[in-house]
């Protein structure tokens, strides 16, 4: 069968990785998280004292960027079924999900020469087609060509809620769950949706191509089925 590119946008924590992972297990294709790319980027950067507390040092950043000082890759993980995220080498998966990570990613992704270089190293995984690749630009910027485009949503307040708990999930110890707050988190949320909407460069966009699924009210399964009826619809036509 035609291997294809799916994309799969939308606004952040609402379940896009989950669906996206869940289809390409189900299809055998390649999957590729890319705000966990942006993420190491930001990693790299609360690592290296480039967040004072104004703004960013961009200067030094872009010059660790040209040095090619922040490589990022993947691994599958056999015992997840998933991917892992290294930055340098080092396996970044879980620090890349705290907060102290997500405060600070949407700057970092709204730096021009941050998404060019992520931008040509994503365009460089699809080369082979195979892949569902999932983001905030895929379908515009990324893979403006993808044979299937998805534009996912839910509301700000279910978003919210389910990272509440994924948090709460993760947390081991009685002060990480007492540390954790819904309103902090819904704030996170709102300030993520804004800063990625109306960043200058490449800033989340419904593709006029997109498929759009409003997953507030459906649960995973109803969601993965959507998507995979979708996919089977989109390749008998090719
Ligand atoms: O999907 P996520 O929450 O892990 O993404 C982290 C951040 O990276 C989020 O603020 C949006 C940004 N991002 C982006 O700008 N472009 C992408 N293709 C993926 C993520």
């Amino acid at each position: 069968m035609k291997k294809i590119i799916i994309a799969i946008d939308g606004h952040s924590s609402c379940g896009k990785s989950t669906m996206a992972k869940q289809l390409a297990k189900e299809i055998g294709y390649v999957y590729v998280d890319t705000g966990a790319m942006y993420r190491a980027v930001t990693l790299y950067a609360l690592r290296n004292g480039l967040f004072p507390e104004e703004g960013i040092k961009e200067a030094e950043l872009k010059a660790a960027v040209e040095a090619g000082k922040i490589q990022i890759s993947f691994q599958f993980n056999p015992e997840t079924g998933r991917p892992d995220t290294y930055l340098n080498g080092e396996k970044v998966e879980d620090e890349i999900r705290q907060m102290a990570v997500s405060n600070h990613v949407s700057p970092i992704a709204a730096l021009p020469f941050v998404r060019a270089l992520l931008t040509q190293q994503q365009q460089a995984m699809g080369k082979a087609k195979g892949i569902v690749m999932d983001g905030r630009d895929i379908g515009t910027a990324v893979f403006p060509q993808a044979e299937m485009k998805v534009f996912v949503t839910a509301s700000a307040e279910v978003r919210a809620e389910r990272r509440y708990k994924e948090l709460m999930g993760k947390a081991t110890t009685e002060e990480e769950k007492a540390a954790l707050n819904f309103q902090e988190i819904l704030k996170n949320v709102q300030e993520r949706d804004y800063i990625d909407s109306h960043r200058e460069t490449a800033p989340l966009r419904q593709a006029e191509d997109a498929l759009v699924l409003d997953n507030s009210h459906l649960t995973r399964e109803e969601q993965s089925a959507w998507l995979l009826a979708k996919y089977q619809e989109i390749v008998e036509k090719i």
